[in-house]
């Protein structure tokens, strides 16, 4: 996987004199079936320090503000979310790390496939050698 595929998606809001409507719908918002919803809360220190073989995700900062640096074989990006109305879409095979978190921040994150601890790699290394391996 390219990290040119790694992208800010604006989400679909909607204010009024009530306030703002952010809505997310499957395939139209996102480029992928939504089947699994989690969110980190009261974080301490980074997070994640992996990539994903099976699954296309989408990070949210629901409060507050954090990095994520994204890496494919060759190149690696830093995206700032501080934006509630912007997610950072990031297919399989990219390796991402996330950190700098404010105090109060809170990651939602959309996922297109059930978790499957087995379908992680866990580090740098183990992360290019399969991609070598596949040829991605
Ligand atoms: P982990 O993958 O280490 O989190 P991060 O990507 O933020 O580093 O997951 C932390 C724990 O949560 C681990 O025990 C597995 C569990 N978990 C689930 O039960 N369901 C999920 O969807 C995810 C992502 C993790």
């Amino acid at each position: 996987m390219n990290i040119k595929e790694v992208k800010i998606i604006d989400i679909p809001s909607t204010e009024d004199s009530r306030g703002i409507l952010s809505s997310i719908e499957q395939n139209q918002d996102v480029p992928f079936n939504i089947k699994r919803v989690f969110y980190i809360h009261q974080i301490k220190g980074s997070r994640g320090g992996h990539a994903l073989i099976n699954t296309d995700q989408l990070l949210l900062p629901l409060c507050g503000h954090f990095k994520v640096k994204v890496y494919d074989s060759q190149h690696s990006k830093v995206f700032i979310l501080n934006d509630i109305t912007k997610g950072l879409y990031i297919p399989r095979l990219i390796f991402l790390e996330m950190f700098d978190f404010s105090e109060n921040a809170v990651c939602m994150v959309l996922a297109n496939s059930k978790y499957n601890k087995k379908k992680y790699l866990r580090s740098l290394e183990e992360f290019k050698s399969y991609i070598d391996k596949v040829g991605k």
